[in-house]
């Protein structure tokens, strides 16, 4: 046995020798194919390749190129985004490879960020799988479509860190939590690049915004940053960290300032941090006109804020034509260094070359790929699975929900029929012709067996000019009918009935990008439809769709039950009728902190205690951290979503009380469906720290895993403590564990938890 380990160990070692030379072998391959190519270029056509100009269909900020064709032939441009089609794309890209002197070939970039044509759940929802399997089979299918249409770079994973909803942004992200969000970072940049980056589908990942976009002050889109190191590193940084260290090979700048500086030309991010403490060997490219704005943020003339951002270590300018146009005058001047130049182009080209892109420039043009790999029945199935897992059940006041197929069931409200409004923001390549909205499938789902009547109910909102606003990009959908016309129409088909879901909440484009909201309450025209819904007597149960945590409180009090069903991707509306009717039992887990009402945000699970903190279950207590008009309390903490069964958590228990630096403790409980429903339950670790060098959080999730009971069964769930789950960064920014008392924590949610502690020795 001893001699076979040996043996095994050897081979193993041969092995990974073998790997790391083969890999030193590509490289040295890579380095003197670029070497060469470089050495024949001409400082425009090197500065070409940082250009990426605005050529696509989605324009997102101030349009700023013109005459692309002409720009590709002279070796002007580096990449394109956001062109869709695969026959445009070869077009584009023949000018390049045909007809340019050097016949570099272009990248072509997309925001594919939930899927393609098979949309996926909105990052947001998909986090609350807390399913990396899935969140990695998304990438994966996300992948095979793109890149059979032409795509071969994804501005995703989003994993900006949010703490305040109103932020429409949340919704692309991950969360509020470090822990998770890197989790997820890891396993789309897994999806996306899976094991071979020059395979013909698989995608190159561009971890954005780098970074703290998340934390823009009052939720407001492209705001101002503010935040200590301490914060960053502890609770921001960690997501776009996994991702790097996941191998992603691009990195997005942010628009907003960090410590003072435009993050596009923050040098100590993106040279400190990113690459020297990092290791970051890929290619940075701004966000949309990001340069440009650093006029704006009064950081000096294009010609300034493009020498800042070069020399910040940014690569690649996205629509700004800060590079392409000041580049060279910044080096006659001697802002800026040819080294720094060369570095930039060097990256971009070496991207080029892994994606396999000199060997066949047209690998990711092949158009017999898309009939058989996109918007597949399987790839739907996935899809639809997939979104039946993101889908958080809110409220289940006397198990009305799942709800058996037969009587009458009234199905109401703005999002019933609307397939525009089905996908959620950024959802670049849906085709909204080809998948059902939730009418058509209920509708599907009851046939034979129950009577259906819709009615819409009310418009989004009463103001015309306010909902034009938030159902842009094709999700218009005003109904020209009187209020009154539509309230009318409902209440007959309520009245009709024995039971009556609503679909309410957010339109697609009321998160997502430039949608920030002040008022995360129910849009007033749905509030008065929901009270005269409630009027008639009969049980209401309400559908929720947002692209972030809203506040439901009145929901909570008026309604027997809630499911928030987020914006669950092309799929959704089957996924929905497979949970309302028990096809699946609801396991969604919130990722982010529901408010009571929208003055007590930022409001998250892993915050700090102060030195005068509320005890618990207490309303007010003067001179204590509180409001004097509400309590501390989130309505839905993190970590929460119920089910159609129960869960009992039995026996925390640790398999030693103390452990060192070196050694490990078995936290484990016994979990047992209690029920009448076989269901998915993801159970959470969460430590504190009670005593360290800086205040640490009064929790923070260190460990998950979502299992499946048959009815009656039970399991042992067991997470291994180890010193890194006990880590953090300190005030000179190490990242440490110190010696003290542990609180160990396990429960279904952030709020319910069974407590033991130990101590690191
Ligand atoms: C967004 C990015 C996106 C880019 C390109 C910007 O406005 O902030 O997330 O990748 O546009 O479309």
């Amino acid at each position: 046995m001893i001699i076979r380990k040996g043996l095994l160990t050897a081979l193993l070692a041969v092995s990974v020798t073998t790997i790391q030379a083969a890999r030193q072998n590509d490289d040295d391959r890579m380095n003197r194919f670029v070497d060469s190519l470089m050495k024949r270029m001409t400082l425009q056509e090197k500065i070409g390749q940082l250009n990426l100009p605005v050529s696509g269909d989605i324009v997102t900020g101030e349009a700023r190129s013109s005459d692309i064709a002409g720009k590709i032939r002279k070796g002007e441009v580096g990449g394109l985004f956001n062109v869709k089609g695969v026959e445009k794309i070869r077009e584009l890209q023949g000018i390049a490879v045909g007809q340019s002197r050097l016949k570099i070939p272009l990248l072509f970039g997309m925001d594919v960020i939930h899927g393609y044509e098979t949309v996926f759940p909105i990052p947001l929802a998909l986090s609350c799988s807390w399913n990396m399997d899935a969140v990695r089979a998304s990438a994966r299918i996300a992948a095979m479509e793109a890149t059979a249409n032409g795509i071969c770079w994804t501005f995703s994973p989003m994993v900006d860190i949010c703490r305040d909803p109103r932020w429409g942004r949340m919704a692309e992200g991950v969360g509020e939590d470090p822990y998770l969000g890197s989790a997820i970072a890891e396993a789309m940049v897994q999806g996306y690049q899976g094991s071979d980056l020059k395979a013909a589908n698989t995608l190159m990942a561009c971890v954005k915004h780098f970074a703290l976009y998340g934390a823009s002050e009052a939720g407001r889109d492209y705001n101002t940053v503010d935040m200590s190191r301490v914060s960053m590193f502890n609770y921001y940084f960690p997501p776009y960290k996994a991702a790097v260290d996941a191998g992603a090979g691009s990195v997005m700048t942010s628009f907003n300032v960090v410590d003072g500086i435009p993050a596009t030309g923050n040098k100590w991010l993106m040279t400190d941090v990113l690459r020297n403490r990092w290791g970051f060997d890929g290619f940075v490219v701004t966000d949309y006109t990001a340069i440009f704005e650093m006029i704006a943020h009064g950081m000096g003339d294009l010609q300034q804020a493009s020498a800042l951002s070069l020399n910040a270590g940014t690569d690649m300018d996205m629509v700004s034509d800060g590079f392409s146009g000041t580049l060279e005058k910044s080096l006659r001047e001697r802002k800026v260094t040819m080294e720094a130049i060369d570095k930039a182009c060097r990256r971009i080209l070496k991207a080029k070359y892994k994606l396999g892109l000199f060997d066949d420039p047209y690998r990711y043009c092949d158009p017999e790929r898309i009939a058989k790999e996109v918007f597949t029945a399987e790839n739907r199935e996935v899809a639809r699975k997939v979104a039946t897992q993101t889908f958080v059940l809110l409220k289940n006041e006397g198990g009305l929900l799942p709800l058996p197929r037969k009587g009458k069931i009234a199905l109401i409200g703005p999002l019933v029929h609307t397939r525009e409004n089905m996908p959620g923001t950024w959802s670049v390549a849906a085709s909204f012709q080809k998948y059902n909205s939730l009418y058509e499938s209920m509708k599907e789902a009851v046939a034979g067996k129950a009577e259906l009547y819709y009615a819409k109910g009310c418009n989004l909102m009463y103001d015309a000019r306010r909902e034009a606003d938030a159902t842009m990009f094709g999700r218009e959908m005003r109904d020209p009918r009187t209020d009154k016309e539509m309230l009318d129409e409902a209440l007959e088909a309520a009245r009709k009935s024995d039971i009556i879901i609503a679909a309410v909440g957010e339109s697609s484009e009321m998160s997502g990008e430039s949608s920030s909201r002040t008022n995360l309450e129910m849009p007033d025209a749905q509030r008065d439809l929901l009270t005269e819904l409630k009027k008639t007597g009969k049980p209401v149960i309400l559908l929720h769709f947002s692209g972030r945590s809203t506040v439901m409180t009145w929901e909570q009090e008026n309604f027997p039950a809630i499911l928030n069903v987020w914006f669950g991707g092309s799929e959704a509306a089957d996924a929905i009728c497979d949970v309302i009717f028990g096809k699946v039992s609801p396991s969604g887990k919130l990722t982010t902190t529901f408010p009571k009402h929208v003055g007590q945000i930022p409001l998250y699970y892993n915050h700090l205690n102060t030195g005068r903190p509320l005890p618990e279950g207490e309303w007010f207590t003067k001179f204590r951290s509180n409001y004097l008009d509400i309590d501390n309390e989130p309505l839905y903490p993190f970590g929460y979503g119920l089910s159609y069964t129960t869960f009992r958590y039995n026996g925390l228990h640790l398999s030693s009380d103390s452990m060192s630096t070196t050694g490990s403790i078995k936290a484990s409980v016994t979990v047992t469906n209690t029920g009448d429903f076989d269901a998915d339950e993801v159970v959470q670790l969460y430590i504190r720290d009670l005593a360290g060098s800086i205040s640490r959080p009064v929790k923070e999730l260190k460990g998950f895993e979502r299992i499946s009971l048959k009815k009656g069964e039970s399991r042992t769930v067991s997470f291994d403590i180890t010193a890194d789950k006990l880590k953090f960064y300190n005030s000179e920014l190490q990242w440490v564990c110190e010696p003290g008392e542990f609180e160990i924590m396990i429960g279904g949610d952030s709020r319910n938890v069974q407590t033991a502690k130990m101590r690191l020795q």
